[in-house]
Protein backbone atom coordinates (compact mmCIF):
# COMPACT_ATOMS: atom_id res chain seq x y z
CA UNK A 1 0.00 0.00 0.00
CA UNK A 2 1.29 3.37 -0.71
CA UNK A 3 1.68 6.07 1.50
CA UNK A 4 -0.23 8.46 -0.12
CA UNK A 5 -3.29 6.31 0.13
CA UNK A 6 -6.09 7.85 1.89
CA UNK A 7 -6.13 7.05 5.89
CA UNK A 8 -8.61 5.66 7.83
CA UNK A 9 -9.23 4.26 11.41
CA UNK A 10 -11.83 2.99 13.58
CA UNK A 11 -11.52 3.62 16.99
CA UNK A 12 -13.21 2.56 20.38
CA UNK A 13 -12.23 0.74 23.62
CA UNK A 14 -12.21 -2.74 23.58
CA UNK A 15 -11.07 -2.29 19.63
CA UNK A 16 -9.15 -5.30 19.07
CA UNK A 17 -11.98 -7.84 17.96
CA UNK A 18 -13.40 -5.01 15.43
CA UNK A 19 -14.13 -6.33 11.70
CA UNK A 20 -13.87 -2.65 10.18
CA UNK A 21 -10.43 -3.28 8.96
CA UNK A 22 -11.35 -6.45 7.33
CA UNK A 23 -14.67 -5.30 5.88
CA UNK A 24 -13.11 -1.58 4.51
CA UNK A 25 -10.29 -3.96 3.04
CA UNK A 26 -12.73 -5.85 1.22
CA UNK A 27 -14.68 -2.55 -0.13
CA UNK A 28 -11.28 -1.37 -1.24
CA UNK A 29 -10.68 -3.83 -3.38
CA UNK A 30 -13.63 -4.57 -4.65
CA UNK A 31 -14.11 -0.88 -5.72
CA UNK A 32 -10.57 -0.20 -6.72
CA UNK A 33 -9.67 2.07 -4.09
CA UNK A 34 -6.34 2.58 -2.47
CA UNK A 35 -6.92 3.47 1.02
CA UNK A 36 -5.37 2.33 4.74
CA UNK A 37 -7.43 1.48 7.39
CA UNK A 38 -6.03 0.70 10.86
CA UNK A 39 -7.67 -0.35 14.85
CA UNK A 40 -6.84 2.33 17.33
CA UNK A 41 -7.62 2.00 21.25
CA UNK A 42 -9.23 5.28 22.47
CA UNK A 43 -10.58 5.31 26.21
CA UNK A 44 -13.49 7.24 27.05
CA UNK A 45 -12.50 11.02 27.22
CA UNK A 46 -9.49 10.97 24.84
CA UNK A 47 -11.36 11.17 21.51
CA UNK A 48 -10.67 14.75 20.90
CA UNK A 49 -7.17 14.54 21.43
CA UNK A 50 -6.92 11.56 19.15
CA UNK A 51 -8.61 13.02 16.15
CA UNK A 52 -6.69 16.40 16.02
CA UNK A 53 -3.50 14.02 15.99
CA UNK A 54 -4.95 11.87 13.16
CA UNK A 55 -5.61 14.54 11.38
CA UNK A 56 -3.07 16.59 11.61
CA UNK A 57 -0.92 12.50 10.42
CA UNK A 58 -3.02 13.21 7.47
CA UNK A 59 -6.32 11.06 8.83
CA UNK A 60 -9.27 11.79 6.47
CA UNK A 61 -11.90 9.48 8.34
CA UNK A 62 -13.09 7.48 11.42
CA UNK A 63 -15.46 5.12 12.66
CA UNK A 64 -16.26 5.27 16.33
CA UNK A 65 -17.47 2.52 18.33
CA UNK A 66 -18.49 1.82 22.00
CA UNK A 67 -17.90 3.85 24.15
CA UNK A 68 -17.40 6.88 22.48
CA UNK A 69 -20.20 7.59 20.07
CA UNK A 70 -21.56 9.81 22.09
CA UNK A 71 -18.18 11.67 22.84
CA UNK A 72 -18.20 11.95 19.41
CA UNK A 73 -21.35 13.31 18.60
CA UNK A 74 -20.11 16.32 21.33
CA UNK A 75 -17.02 16.54 19.49
CA UNK A 76 -18.28 16.98 15.52
CA UNK A 77 -19.53 19.54 13.82
CA UNK A 78 -21.64 19.73 11.48
CA UNK A 79 -23.72 16.51 12.56
CA UNK A 80 -26.67 14.76 10.00
CA UNK A 81 -29.98 14.71 10.82
CA UNK A 82 -29.79 10.70 11.64
CA UNK A 83 -26.99 11.92 14.52
CA UNK A 84 -28.91 14.58 15.86
CA UNK A 85 -31.92 12.16 16.60
CA UNK A 86 -29.46 9.35 17.83
CA UNK A 87 -27.39 11.98 19.61
CA UNK A 88 -24.64 9.40 19.11
CA UNK A 89 -22.04 9.39 15.45
CA UNK A 90 -20.32 6.67 14.26
CA UNK A 91 -18.96 7.77 11.23
CA UNK A 92 -16.26 11.07 11.45
CA UNK A 93 -15.52 12.93 7.96
CA UNK A 94 -11.99 15.15 7.76
CA UNK A 95 -11.68 17.75 5.76
CA UNK A 96 -10.37 21.00 6.47
CA UNK A 97 -10.56 22.32 9.70
CA UNK A 98 -14.19 20.71 9.71
CA UNK A 99 -14.98 17.25 11.88
CA UNK A 100 -18.01 15.80 9.83
CA UNK A 101 -20.55 13.61 11.92
CA UNK A 102 -23.19 10.98 10.72
CA UNK A 103 -24.39 8.03 12.23
CA UNK A 104 -25.07 5.54 9.79
CA UNK A 105 -26.08 2.61 12.48
CA UNK A 106 -29.73 2.72 11.58
CA UNK A 107 -29.63 2.42 7.60
CA UNK A 108 -27.33 -0.58 8.13
CA UNK A 109 -29.67 -2.30 10.39
CA UNK A 110 -32.63 -1.17 8.16
CA UNK A 111 -30.86 -2.29 4.89
CA UNK A 112 -29.68 -5.64 6.30
CA UNK A 113 -33.34 -6.10 7.67
CA UNK A 114 -35.40 -4.93 4.40
CA UNK A 115 -32.46 -5.34 1.51
CA UNK A 116 -30.73 -8.40 2.53
CA UNK A 117 -33.64 -10.83 4.58
CA UNK A 118 -36.62 -8.94 2.62
CA UNK A 119 -38.43 -7.59 5.59
CA UNK A 120 -40.80 -5.15 4.86
CA UNK A 121 -40.22 -2.06 7.75
CA UNK A 122 -43.27 0.07 6.93
CA UNK A 123 -46.26 -0.63 8.82
CA UNK A 124 -44.20 -3.50 11.10
CA UNK A 125 -45.19 -3.52 14.42
CA UNK A 126 -41.62 -3.92 16.35
CA UNK A 127 -40.69 -5.30 19.74
CA UNK A 128 -36.85 -3.29 20.92
CA UNK A 129 -35.17 -5.27 23.65
CA UNK A 130 -32.98 -2.45 24.66
CA UNK A 131 -32.74 1.02 25.95
CA UNK A 132 -29.00 1.78 25.58
CA UNK A 133 -27.26 3.35 22.70
CA UNK A 134 -27.59 1.02 20.43
CA UNK A 135 -31.13 1.45 20.60
CA UNK A 136 -31.47 5.71 20.14
CA UNK A 137 -28.64 5.25 17.05
CA UNK A 138 -31.32 2.95 15.24
CA UNK A 139 -34.85 4.11 16.67
CA UNK A 140 -34.52 7.57 14.08
CA UNK A 141 -34.41 5.10 11.17
CA UNK A 142 -37.08 2.56 12.07
CA UNK A 143 -39.04 5.64 12.27
CA UNK A 144 -38.87 6.92 8.94
CA UNK A 145 -39.43 3.84 7.54
CA UNK A 146 -42.31 3.81 9.40
CA UNK A 147 -42.97 1.16 11.34
CA UNK A 148 -46.27 1.32 12.57
CA UNK A 149 -45.62 0.54 16.09
CA UNK A 150 -42.19 -0.06 18.11
CA UNK A 151 -42.55 -1.16 21.66
CA UNK A 152 -39.38 -0.51 23.91
CA UNK A 153 -38.43 -3.29 26.42
CA UNK A 154 -35.15 -2.72 29.02
CA UNK A 155 -34.29 -4.63 32.07
CA UNK A 156 -34.49 -1.08 33.84
CA UNK A 157 -37.67 0.09 32.66
CA UNK A 158 -36.48 4.12 34.16
CA UNK A 159 -34.32 4.01 31.05
CA UNK A 160 -36.64 3.17 28.78
CA UNK A 161 -39.59 5.16 30.02
CA UNK A 162 -36.69 8.33 29.49
CA UNK A 163 -35.93 7.06 25.80
CA UNK A 164 -39.81 7.32 25.50
CA UNK A 165 -40.05 10.99 26.29
CA UNK A 166 -36.87 12.05 24.75
CA UNK A 167 -38.27 11.06 21.45
CA UNK A 168 -42.20 11.99 22.03
CA UNK A 169 -43.00 9.58 19.51
CA UNK A 170 -46.87 8.75 19.37
CA UNK A 171 -46.02 5.39 17.72
CA UNK A 172 -43.46 4.03 20.73
CA UNK A 173 -45.11 1.82 23.56
CA UNK A 174 -43.59 0.00 26.58
CA UNK A 175 -43.58 -3.11 27.19
CA UNK A 176 -42.35 -4.77 30.83
CA UNK A 177 -39.33 -6.84 31.07
CA UNK A 178 -40.05 -10.41 31.27
CA UNK A 179 -43.94 -9.65 31.49
CA UNK A 180 -44.02 -8.98 27.43
CA UNK A 181 -48.17 -8.92 26.95
CA UNK A 182 -48.41 -8.17 23.32
CA UNK A 183 -47.54 -11.70 20.92
CA UNK A 184 -48.37 -10.12 17.13
CA UNK A 185 -44.94 -8.55 16.70
CA UNK A 186 -43.78 -8.52 13.21
CA UNK A 187 -40.14 -7.75 14.18
CA UNK A 188 -38.17 -8.60 17.76
CA UNK A 189 -34.76 -6.78 17.98
CA UNK A 190 -32.25 -7.46 20.29
CA UNK A 191 -30.38 -4.53 21.12
CA UNK A 192 -29.11 -5.34 24.59
CA UNK A 193 -25.58 -6.28 25.25
CA UNK A 194 -26.91 -9.83 26.97
CA UNK A 195 -25.19 -12.08 24.71
CA UNK A 196 -21.61 -10.83 26.46
CA UNK A 197 -22.96 -12.56 29.39
CA UNK A 198 -24.23 -15.03 27.71
CA UNK A 199 -28.13 -14.03 28.63
CA UNK A 200 -31.26 -13.38 26.84
CA UNK A 201 -33.74 -10.91 27.31
CA UNK A 202 -37.17 -13.18 28.30
CA UNK A 203 -39.52 -13.62 25.77
CA UNK A 204 -42.76 -15.65 25.80
CA UNK A 205 -42.44 -18.89 23.29
CA UNK A 206 -45.74 -17.08 21.64
CA UNK A 207 -43.34 -14.53 19.53
CA UNK A 208 -41.74 -17.42 17.91
CA UNK A 209 -45.02 -19.07 16.93
CA UNK A 210 -46.82 -16.16 15.97
CA UNK A 211 -43.48 -15.83 13.13
CA UNK A 212 -42.06 -12.63 14.67
CA UNK A 213 -38.91 -12.70 13.13
CA UNK A 214 -35.72 -11.93 15.21
CA UNK A 215 -32.72 -9.66 14.82
CA UNK A 216 -29.95 -10.04 17.40
CA UNK A 217 -27.88 -6.77 16.85
CA UNK A 218 -24.83 -8.96 18.30
CA UNK A 219 -22.90 -11.62 16.21
CA UNK A 220 -20.52 -13.95 16.75
CA UNK A 221 -19.54 -17.20 15.15
CA UNK A 222 -22.21 -19.52 17.06
CA UNK A 223 -25.93 -18.32 17.29
CA UNK A 224 -26.53 -15.86 20.14
CA UNK A 225 -28.44 -16.85 23.09
CA UNK A 226 -31.36 -15.42 21.85
CA UNK A 227 -31.07 -16.98 18.74
CA UNK A 228 -30.75 -20.48 19.94
CA UNK A 229 -33.86 -19.94 22.02
CA UNK A 230 -35.64 -18.96 19.35
CA UNK A 231 -34.34 -22.45 17.27
CA UNK A 232 -35.56 -24.15 20.20
CA UNK A 233 -38.58 -22.78 19.95
CA UNK A 234 -38.96 -24.04 16.26
CA UNK A 235 -38.02 -20.53 14.63
CA UNK A 236 -36.48 -20.33 11.87
CA UNK A 237 -36.66 -16.58 10.86
CA UNK A 238 -33.68 -14.93 12.50
CA UNK A 239 -30.74 -13.26 11.76
CA UNK A 240 -27.38 -12.05 13.74
CA UNK A 241 -26.62 -8.70 13.30
CA UNK A 242 -23.25 -9.05 10.99
CA UNK A 243 -25.21 -7.56 7.86
CA UNK A 244 -25.87 -4.71 10.01
CA UNK A 245 -22.58 -4.54 10.86
CA UNK A 246 -21.36 -4.67 7.31
CA UNK A 247 -24.32 -2.27 5.97
CA UNK A 248 -23.20 0.51 8.52
CA UNK A 249 -19.56 -0.02 7.12
CA UNK A 250 -21.14 0.61 3.63
CA UNK A 251 -23.08 3.57 4.38
CA UNK A 252 -19.54 5.19 5.98
CA UNK A 253 -17.43 4.18 2.91
CA UNK A 254 -20.23 5.68 0.55
CA UNK A 255 -19.79 9.03 2.96
CA UNK A 256 -16.15 8.92 2.32
CA UNK A 257 -15.48 7.93 -1.16
CA UNK A 258 -18.85 8.20 -3.14
CA UNK A 259 -19.29 5.19 -4.20
CA UNK A 260 -21.46 2.49 -2.37
CA UNK A 261 -19.84 -0.73 -2.25
CA UNK A 262 -21.38 -4.21 -2.63
CA UNK A 263 -22.53 -5.79 0.83
CA UNK A 264 -23.52 -9.14 0.30
CA UNK A 265 -20.10 -10.63 -0.65
CA UNK A 266 -18.59 -9.03 1.98
CA UNK A 267 -20.96 -10.83 4.73
CA UNK A 268 -20.56 -13.90 2.72
CA UNK A 269 -17.00 -13.76 3.01
CA UNK A 270 -16.78 -12.39 6.91
CA UNK A 271 -19.13 -14.94 8.07
CA UNK A 272 -16.65 -17.60 6.58
CA UNK A 273 -13.93 -16.26 7.94
CA UNK A 274 -15.43 -16.01 11.26
CA UNK A 275 -16.19 -19.55 11.65
CA UNK A 276 -12.82 -20.64 10.09
P1 LIG B 1 -25.03 0.13 24.08
O1 LIG B 1 -24.41 1.40 23.66
O2 LIG B 1 -24.32 -1.11 23.56
O3 LIG B 1 -26.50 0.07 23.89
P2 LIG B 1 -25.47 0.67 26.87
O4 LIG B 1 -25.89 2.06 26.57
O5 LIG B 1 -24.64 0.39 28.06
O6 LIG B 1 -24.69 0.04 25.66
O7 LIG B 1 -26.80 -0.24 26.94
C1 LIG B 1 -26.76 -1.62 27.14
C2 LIG B 1 -28.15 -2.18 27.03
O8 LIG B 1 -28.11 -3.58 27.22
C3 LIG B 1 -29.11 -1.64 28.08
O9 LIG B 1 -30.42 -1.66 27.55
C4 LIG B 1 -28.93 -2.67 29.21
O10 LIG B 1 -30.02 -2.75 30.09
P3 LIG B 1 -30.06 -1.83 31.40
O11 LIG B 1 -30.49 -0.46 30.95
O12 LIG B 1 -31.06 -2.49 32.27
O13 LIG B 1 -28.67 -1.85 31.97
C5 LIG B 1 -28.86 -3.92 28.38
N1 LIG B 1 -28.19 -5.05 29.06
C6 LIG B 1 -26.88 -5.18 29.32
N2 LIG B 1 -26.62 -6.38 29.89
C7 LIG B 1 -27.82 -7.02 30.00
C8 LIG B 1 -28.23 -8.29 30.51
N3 LIG B 1 -27.36 -9.18 30.99
N4 LIG B 1 -29.55 -8.59 30.44
C9 LIG B 1 -30.43 -7.72 29.92
N5 LIG B 1 -30.11 -6.50 29.43
C10 LIG B 1 -28.83 -6.16 29.46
Amino acid sequence: MPDSASKFCVVGDPIQHSRSPEIHALFAKQTGIELQYSRQRVKAGRLSEFVAEFRDSGGLGLNVTVPLKVEAFDLCQPTNFAADRAQAVNTIQLAGDEVAGFNTDGIGLARDLEDNLGLQLSGAKVLMLGAGGATRGVLPELLQRDCSQIAICNRTPARAERLLQQFNESRFALELWGEVRAFDYDLVINATSSSLAGDRPPLPAELVSQGAFFYDMMYAPEPTPLLQWVSEHGGHRQADGLGMLVEQAAESFRIWHGIKPRSVPVIREIRRVMQS
